[in-house]
């Protein structure tokens, strides 16, 4: 890292300190961001962290569904999103109407938002799930051997496949274009290459992607496996950020992306600079409407209550 970056980092660190400010960091930050971060982790981790944290501000280093799940969560601390560009694209393809829809139409289907959506449509379903928890929440709200996920079609079907529940994808294509990028070929290339290493997967890939992978997880339970196996050599396959905080806990082992172009820009918008001065000037803040988000909050409380 640059002396300018230490600088910067410095900066932070000690304005954080005057204001009673909390980092919370997701793992697909850029590593100067993760390096000081007060909490590192995955989504269901934040949100958990978010309910604990007596800072008055929160600057969260993530997306907007992510920060709006803090606020909900934590209502009295001022939640600050560094960039609001930072919008999941994956979050707004499960609009509140079409939640209500379903609903509507099958009323004895409980429906399970993924935390990647936006309050509004939370506040439509009966609980939430985020990748580390979404098979435990499907055994916990089945009806009938049924359950409605969206918006990633990816998860739903890994978690029918771990808990043999039918999971009906709502909407039928939604997705995430960094984990699309993935395909078996790129697996295959690299299991050849490098025959003793093993493959691990975020269940935002494909189906085909994830039948190659030796493990399957969200970003901490990714991490979690690459501390625990006596795999020297690991393939990574999610979003490049997670490399960063692999390659700085564990110098010892190799991690191989299972693509350099496996980027994805929202994650990437906040920058030190945009920390910086989103501190110092404490904006931009994150808000929802009082009725949406205490609707919100009962799928989203219901959720933390499921281990992961
Ligand atoms: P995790 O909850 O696994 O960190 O995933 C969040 C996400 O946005 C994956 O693309
Ligand atoms: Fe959304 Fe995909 Fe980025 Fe995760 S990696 S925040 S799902 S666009």
């Amino acid at each position: 890292m640059s002396d300018r970056v230490r600088e910067m980092q410095k900066k932070i660190l000690k304005l954080k300190e005057e204001k009673n400010a909390i980092l919370l960091v997701h793992n697909y930050q850029r590593p100067e961001i993760q390096e000081i971060a007060d909490f590192l982790g995955d989504s269901l981790e934040l949100a958990r962290a978010a309910t604990k944290t007596s800072a008055d501000i929160i600057i969260f280093c993530g997306v907007d569904f992510m920060a709006e799940t803090a606020h909900i969560l934590n209502p009295k601390r001022k939640v600050i999103l560094p960039s609001l560009e930072s919008r999941c694209p994956m979050a707004a393809q499960l609009p509140a109407s079409l939640v209500r829809r379903v609903k509507e139409r099958n009323p004895d289907v409980p429906f399970i938002t993924y935390v990647n959506t936006l309050a509004e449509a939370k506040a439509e379903a009966d609980i939430c799930c985020t990748s580390a928890n979404a098979p435990r929440v499907v055994e916990r709200v089945k009806n009938d051997g049924m359950v409605f996920m969206g918006p990633d079609r990816n998860l739903a079907w890994y978690s029918e496949r771990v808990t043999s529940v039918r999971v009906i994808p709502v909407p039928e294509d939604g997705h995430c274009y960094v984990h699309k990028k993935f395909k078996p070929e790129d697996v295959l290339r690299l299991k050849k290459k490098y025959p003793d290493a093993v493959v691990i997967v975020h269940p935002e890939c494909d189906p085909e992607v994830q039948q190659l992978a030796d493990a399957i997880g969200s970003t901490s339970q990714m991490v979690r496996f690459a501390h625990e196996t006596d795999a020297e050599r690991i393939i990574v396959g999610t979003e490049i950020g997670l490399i960063d905080r692999l390659r700085r806990e564990l110098p010892e082992k190799e991690f191989i992306p299972l693509r350099e172009d496996a980027v994805c820009r929202e994650m990437k918008m906040i920058t030190l600079e945009r920390v910086l001065s989103a501190l110092a000037e404490e904006r931009p803040v994150v808000t929802v409407p009082e009725d949406v988000a205490r609707r919100a909050e009962r799928g989203i409380r219901r959720m933390l209550e499921v281990l992961a």
